[in-house]
């Protein structure tokens, strides 16, 4: 049943990049929202602390129902409550553990994309949590100040489990960043961000795909509000975006073009800022930005121009739409939080001269190098400590995504140029352009097991579901890959 709809949505994507450039219905909410919904900022998440110092979070995957608009209750899931979930905040060098209970009727996984773990703690496809049952990954948090995420990762059910609204915000901290005059006071100048774009049918959420990258919805949910509005009393204020929607590429800004203060990508704040009218998200991506705002102004976030590199595309995934985001409204007296650092953190560059393999990735027709995801394959074998260039090619006239699990990596070339400044610093998911090579470098410490494999994939979530997805292995030098365990993948389906 799998290979036949991957067979069959290869086939309308050989038919798109054909016949498609004219594009399809563009959605355009900019002037058209109504932003009367104070902006849900989801709780942070509460733990436990026992006599090692070791801090224990509880997750409930959980259905509800979840009143998006007045008088429309829609069927949703979510941690802990009925759409999303707790924002999880640790410092680096904590000891943390998991304790996930399943309360969906379905299997389910949670991953922590973006985090540096062992691949058993992961909570990607292989480790599936039944229903009813219980999971409970424990690690430390050894990594940079960032901002992450965690959603399901059950193969083939990705795409449902976070549609319907299970996924969270994870906020790492560190001494370098806490020792910087940022705004750091969570809901207050700190801010999540958790950008969705969803299609209400009948009051229930759609899973119609559009495009061949899976739901491009017309109706925005930042932190699962509708028309959300944000009072800021400080006059800079903390954005943490996070692209959280199934396909759509958004490209941020304030409606009079202002400049944003770009401090943070995926994996860590920069090494100073970049001033930029505009910031491009992929699914997965995040970007922590500043915004400087006067006394009693209103200023809209939104997303436009996207710009998803041309070659005739047209308005394929949504490039051509435009969205009002997210309405902040400053107070009539604003809290100064002082001058804005000029520089963040030093940054350690990778050497591709130091790197001792090159891999070559081709992303085409739904498959990674001519073969779809099969769990029990382990595609790639790494030893631990390598520095690695890794060639990623997307090999269509479509955009893709890639994403690896475990590491974060740098950037070095896109089509041959050095990376815009947007992508200069550490990041876990890159928009991959059109028939264009990305030369991206990591090193993969720790966590050695050669049985349990990360996975590497596009971050269109309907895509890693169809099998646009591999699996590697790091092991101890001199060491084989073991072999995965059939029984491990029973009953994804
Ligand atoms: Cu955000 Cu493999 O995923
Ligand atoms: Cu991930
Ligand atoms: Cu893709």
């Amino acid at each position: 049943m799998t290979s036949t709809r991957s067979a069959l949505a290869v086939a309308l994507l050989g038919l798109v990049l054909v016949g498609c450039s004219a594009g399809s219905p563009t959605v355009d909410t900019v002037g058209k929202v109504t932003f009367d919904t104070p902006l849900a900022i989801p709780p942070l998440a509460e733990s436990t602390t026992d006599a090692t110092g070791r801090h224990t979070f509880a997750l409930t995957a959980q259905n509800g129902t979840t009143e998006f608009t007045p008088g429309m209750r829609t069927q949703t899931s979510g941690f802990d409550g009925s759409y999303l979930g707790p924002t999880i905040v640790a410092d680096r060098g904590d000891d943390v553990r998991i304790e996930l209970h399943n309360a969906l009727d379905e299997p389910t996984t949670v991953h922590w994309h973006g985090m540096h773990l062992p691949a058993a703690a992961d909570g990607g496809p292989h480790q599936l949590v039944e229903p009813g049952a219980r999971w409970s990954p424990e690690w430390t948090v050894d990594q940079p100040a960032a901002t992450l995420w965690y959603h399901p990762h059950p193969h083939g059910e990705t795409a449902n489990q976070v549609g319907r609204g299970l996924a969270g915000m994870v906020i790492v901290r560190d001494e370098p960043e806490a020792a910087l005059p940022l705004p750091r006071d969570y809901g207050v100048d700190d801010v999540p961000v958790i950008v969705q774009d969803a299609r209400f049918v009948d009051g229930r959420l759609s899973s119609e795909s559009r495009d061949y990258v899976g739901v491009l919805g017309d109706t925005l949910l930042v932190n699962g509000t509708v028309g959300p509005q944000f009072e800021v009393t400080t006059d800079v204020v903390r954005l943490r975006l996070l692209n959280a929607s199934p396909a759509r590429v958004y490209n941020f800004g304030i409606d009079d073009g202002r400049d944003l203060a770009l401090i943070g990508t995926d994996g860590g704040l920069l090494e100073r800022p970049y001033a930029t009218p505009s910031v491009q998200l992929s699914p997965g991506e995040r970007a922590e930005v500043l915004v400087r705002m006067a006394a009693g102004e209103t200023a809209r976030l939104q997303s436009r121009d996207v710009g998803l590199g041309g070659n005739g595309l047209g308005g394929a995934n949504g490039a051509a739409d435009r969205f009002d985001v997210l309405e902040l409204v400053a107070s009539a007296a604003l809290n100064s939080v002082g001058t804005v650092p000029s520089e963040l953190v030093p940054m350690e560059r990778l050497d591709d001269l130091d790197a001792t393999a090159e891999r070559r990735f081709v992303l085409d027709g739904l498959q990674i190098n001519q073969q779809p995801m099969d769990l029990t394959r382990i595609d790639e074998v790494v030893t631990v400590d390598a520095t690695e260039v890794w060639n990623v090619r997307n090999n269509m006239a479509l955009p893709h995504s890639f994403h690896v699990h475990d590491v974060q990596f740098q950037v070095l070339t896109i089509g041959g140029d050095p990376p815009p400044p947007q992508l200069d610093g550490w990041k876990d998911t890159i928009l991959l352009h059109p028939n264009t090579d990305h030369r991206i470098i990591m090193r993969f410490t720790d966590y050695t097991d050669p049985t349990t494999p990360y996975m590497y994939h596009c971050h269109l979530l309907q895509h890693e579901d169809q099998g646009m997805m591999g699996q590697f292995v790091v092991v101890e030098p001199g060491q084989r890959a073991g072999t995965i365990d059939p029984g491990d993948t029973h009953d994804q389906h």
